[in-house]
C-alpha cells in the first residue's frame, strides 16, 4: 500500500508525530510519504491507497478547538476519494474538543472511508495507530 500522511505543524510536535507514524507505516511494509500541508499536492495525495491528515489543535485550550484552516482547506482540495481508507490525527496540550470528528466529516465529504482518529499530547505515535495500519491489510 501507498500511504500519504499530510500534517500541519507550527512548532514541530505534529511534524514529529507524523514522521514517527510514517516510520511505523514503513515498518509494516508499506510505502509512505509524509508532507507538510503547505507543500502537499492534492492530486498526489488523492492517488494514495490510504490517507492520513493531521493538525495541531488550535483553540482556547478548553473551548473552540479546531484544525488549522490550511488543514481543512487541504482536505477540501482533495479529489473524490471513492471509499479509500483515511485517518485523522492531532497533537494537543489540554483538550481537543470536536476537532477530530469535524476533520473526519470533511474527509467523508471527499468520499473517504474514515476508519481512524488519533490524538497525542506530544510527538509520539498515538495509541491505536498501529491497529489502523494493520486494518489496511
Ligand atoms: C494559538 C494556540 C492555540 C492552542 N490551542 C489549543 C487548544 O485549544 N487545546 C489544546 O489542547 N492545545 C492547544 N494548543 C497547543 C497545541 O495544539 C499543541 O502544543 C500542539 O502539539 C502544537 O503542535 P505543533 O508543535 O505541531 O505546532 C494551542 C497552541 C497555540 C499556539
Amino acid at each position: 500500500m501507498n500511504v500519504a500522511i499530510v500534517f500541519d505543524s507550527k512548532t514541530g510536535t505534529t511534524k514529529g508525530a507524523a514522521e514517527a507514524m510514517a516510520e511505523l507505516v514503513q515498518a509494516a511494509g508499506h510505502q509512505c510519504t509524509v508532507t507538510p500541508v503547505q507543500d502537499a499536492d492534492p492530486a498526489s495525495v488523492s492517488a494514495a491507497d490510504a490517507i492520513c491528515v493531521g493538525s495541531w489543535c488550535k483553540g482556547l485550550f478548553f473551548f473552540f478547538q479546531h484544525a488549522t484552516e490550511a488543514t481543512m482547506d487541504f482536505i477540501d482540495s482533495l479529489d473524490t476519494l471513492e471509499g479509500k481508507p483515511a485517518a485523522v490525527f492531532c497533537t494537543y496540550k489540554t483538550a481537543v474538543g470536536g476537532m477530530l470528528p469535524k476533520m473526519a466529516a470533511r474527509l467523508r465529504n471527499r468520499g473517504a472511508n474514515v476508519t481512524g482518529s488519533f490524538k497525542s499530547r506530544g510527538p509520539a505515535v498515538a495509541e491505536g495507530f498501529g491497529d489502523w495500519i494493520k486494518s489496511l491489510g
